[in-house]
C-alpha cells in the first residue's frame, strides 16, 4: 500500500465516528511552532476548557534568542505531560475528544515536526480525524474565544514574532492580504532593539514594561511609509534609526536615557500600525477591528488601537494578552472551523516551516 492509499483509508475510517449538529465537538489542540509547548481542549471553538502553555522563555534567554535545536529537544521532553495536563484540566479523556488540532506551519522546522508527529501518532492510535491549523489563522481565531459575537467579515492587524500583515477576515480561514511587512516583522523589531538597548530577550515585553518609565515624546523616530502600498509596513529604517542614535551617542559620550528610547521607538511602531490600519478600515468601510500575534499584547498598542476605534465608532477585538502569544487555544479555535469545513489531513501531513497565509 502506498502512502497515498494508506492516507485515504486512515480518512475513511476515521470518519465513521457520526455526529450530528446538535452535539459537541471536542478538539484537542496541540502547539510547537517556536518555544512554547502547548496543549488545549476546546470545545465548539470557542469554549477554551483547558490551555497549558510550557514556556522554555527561561532557556532560550540565556542565549539572548530561540536556539531552534533546543526548542525541538525540550517540546519532545514536554509535550506528552502538556497534552495529559491539557486533558486533566479539561475533564476530559482521549475518549472524549473528536478531533486533534495541529499547528504545521509557519515556524521552526524541528519544533513544528514535534507537535505534528506527536498529534499524527494520536490521531492514529485513536482513529481522530487530524486538522493541521496555519498558526496564524490559529492567532487571528483567538479572537473568537472571548469576543461570542465576532463573525467575519472584520480588519484584522497580525503583529507577530515572524509576520506583520493588514488582512480582511473574509471568512473562518479566508483571509485577503491588504499590506505585509517588506522587511522585518513588528515583533522581530522589538526584539532587535530591545538586544541593542541591552534589555535582553525577549524583546517585545520588555521594551513595553521599561517604556512606561520613558517619554515616548523624547526623540521622534522615522515611520516606514511605502508609497506605491499605503498598507505595507516597513520597520528596517525605525530599527536602523535606533542603532544609528546609540552609535552617535556611544561616540559623543552622550548619556543615553534608555526608558526614553525604548518609550520613542514603541510609539513609531505603534504609530504606524494604528495609522495603517484606520486607513484600511476608512477606505474600505470596515467598521469592526480585531489585533492579533504576540505583539497584540503590547499595552501601548492595545491603547492606541481603542482610542482610534473609539474616535472613528468602530468596534475593537482584542484577545487577551495570554491568548495573543503562542498557545494552543487558538489553535482548537481555527482547527474547529476547518473541522466544520470538511478539513482532514492525513498521515502524510508534514511541517511546512515557511508556509504562507492563506495556504493549505
Ligand atoms: O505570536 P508570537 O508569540 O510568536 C510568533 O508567532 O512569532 O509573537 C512573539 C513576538 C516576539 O517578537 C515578542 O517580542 C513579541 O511577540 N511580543 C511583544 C509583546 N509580547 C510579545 N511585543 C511587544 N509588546 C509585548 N508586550
Ligand atoms: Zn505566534
Amino acid at each position: 500500500m502506498n502512502s497515498a492509499d494508506f492516507c485515504s483509508n486512515y480518512l475513511y475510517t476515521v470518519n465513521k465516528k457520526t455526529k450530528t449538529a446538535e452535539d459537541d465537538i471536542m478538539i484537542l489542540a496541540i502547539e510547537t511552532s517556536c518555544d512554547e509547548t502547548a496543549a488545549a481542549v476546546v470545545r465548539n471553538g470557542r469554549e477554551v476548557l483547558s490551555n497549558v502553555i510550557s514556556s522554555q522563555i527561561d532557556l532560550h534567554t540565556l542565549y539572548g534568542g530561540v536556539v531552534p535545536e533546543i526548542a525541538s529537544r525540550k517540546h519532545i521532553e514536554k509535550i506528552n505531560q502538556v497534552i495529559e495536563q491539557a486533558l486533566s484540566d479539561s475533564g476530559t479523556t482521549l475518549d472524549d475528544i473528536d478531533a486533534i488540532g495541529v499547528t504545521y506551519g509557519p515556524g521552526l522546522v524541528g519544533a513544528l515536526l514535534v507537535g505534528v508527529s506527536e498529534a499524527k501518532a494520536i490521531a492514529y492510535a485513536r482513529k481522530l480525524p487530524l486538522v493541521g491549523v496555519h498558526h496564524i489563522e490559529g492567532h487571528v481565531s483567538a479572537n473568537y474565544i472571548e469576543n461570542p459575537s465576532l463573525e467575519p467579515p472584520f480588519l484584522c492587524l497580525i503583529v507577530s514574532g515572524g509576520h506583520t500583515h493588514l488582512v480582511i477576515v473574509r471568512d473562518y480561514g479566508g483571509f485577503e492580504i491588504l499590506g505585509r511587512t517588506r522587511d522585518d516583522a513588528a515583533g522581530e523589531a522589538f526584539d532587535k532593539v530591545a538586544r541593542a538597548i541591552g534589555l535582553g530577550y525577549p524583546g517585545g515585553p520588555k521594551i513595553d514594561r521599561f517604556s512606561k518609565e520613558g517619554n515616548p515624546e523624547a526623540i521622534t523616530f522615522p515611520q516606514g511609509k511605502l508609497s506605491d502600498n499605503p498598507y505595507d509596513f516597513s520597520f528596517s529604517g525605525v530599527k536602523s534609526a535606533v542603532l544609528n542614535y546609540l552609535n552617535h551617542a556611544r561616540m559623543t559620550g552622550t548619556a543615553v536615557n534608555r526608558a526614553d528610547l525604548a518609550a520613542s521607538f514603541q510609539k513609531s511602531v505603534v504609530d504606524v500600525l494604528v495609522s495603517h490600519t484606520m486607513k484600511a478600515a476608512e477606505d474600505l468601510k470596515m467598521d469592526r477591528i480585531a489585533i492579533a500575534g504576540g505583539v497584540a499584547s503590547n499595552s501601548a498598542l492595545r491603547n492606541a488601537m481603542d482610542n482610534a476605534c473609539k474616535e472613528r465608532g468602530y468596534s475593537f477585538f482584542r484577545p487577551s494578552p495570554v491568548l495573543c502569544t503562542d498557545n494552543a487555544a487558538m489553535i482548537g479555535c481555527a482547527a474547529y472551523y476547518e473541522y466544520l469545513k470538511g478539513t482532514r489531513h492525513g498521515l502524510d501531513l508534514n511541517a511546512v516551516p515557511n508556509l504562507r497565509l492563506g495556504e493549505r
